[in-house]
């Protein structure tokens, strides 16, 4: 299965197409920030163009940041190339496959992804087993089952455009599915937007 070629079409315009979705971005940046602050190696997952990938490299020692779409990967890179930075590396990687070792992670943070995904439990799973225990995953995903309106707004976007929620989460089932897969839910807040966002820090059991 290859999710990649929608984001891979995506890839150039992405940064502007966000702007529709992203009031709550700065509020993501905010506690992230303070999250990760301190962490030796942080995984993160989906990265995009690199939307929350700097603000990560600002308080921890070491990101691995990557996507399943090589294109969405050579856009961050060039970021990073531009930014000079030193401690971000870039890969091309399936949420489902992860090229890393068990326990070799002790934060993975995957921003507005799982519910794109097709089998976002088995992204889950491979969170798990590279995380540390006691490890943490922050996972911010747009709430796109949070009340009847969102899911109408969903169901517009799947037929109009590429934004195709695979997943219509709301707060609660969000957490029950991270739960399930081997996490204890530490806190959990709903952030504004047109669609909105659930982030959810859990601990690794
Ligand atoms: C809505 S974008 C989120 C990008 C960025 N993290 C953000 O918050 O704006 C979803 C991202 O998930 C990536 N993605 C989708 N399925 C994936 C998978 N199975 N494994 C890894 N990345 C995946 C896409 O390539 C895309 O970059």
């Amino acid at each position: 299965m290859d999710e990649s070629h929608t984001w891979d079409s995506l890839a150039s315009r992405y940064d502007r197409i966000i702007r529709v979705f992203d009031r709550s971005y700065p509020a993501i940046r905010r506690r992230l920030s303070e999250d990760l602050r301190g962490r030796a190696n942080v995984l993160e997952v989906a990265s995009g163009t690199g939307q929350f990938t700097f603000d990560i490299a600002r308080v921890a020692k070491h990101v691995v940041a990557t996507d399943i779409s090589s294109k969405m990967v050579e856009c961050l890179r060039a970021a990073a190339k531009e930014a000079d930075t030193t401690n971000v590396e870039v890969a091309t990687m399936s949420a489902y496959e992860l090229d890393a070792a068990p326990s070799s992670f002790d934060a993975v943070f995957c921003a507005n992804a799982l519910h794109v995904m097709e089998q976002p439990r088995q992204a889950l799973h491979e969170f798990r087993r590279v995380l540390t225990k006691n490890g943490v995953l922050v996972a911010p995903t747009f709430l796109h089952g949070a009340d009847w309106t969102r899911r109408a707004v969903s169901r517009m976007m799947g037929l109009i455009s590429p934004f195709v929620a695979h997943t219509r989460l709301d707060l609660e089932s969000l957490c029950a599915m991270i739960k399930e897969t081997g996490f204890s839910v530490e806190r959990r807040e709903r952030l504004p937007g047109l669609l909105p966002i659930g982030y959810v820090v859990a601990m690794r059991e």
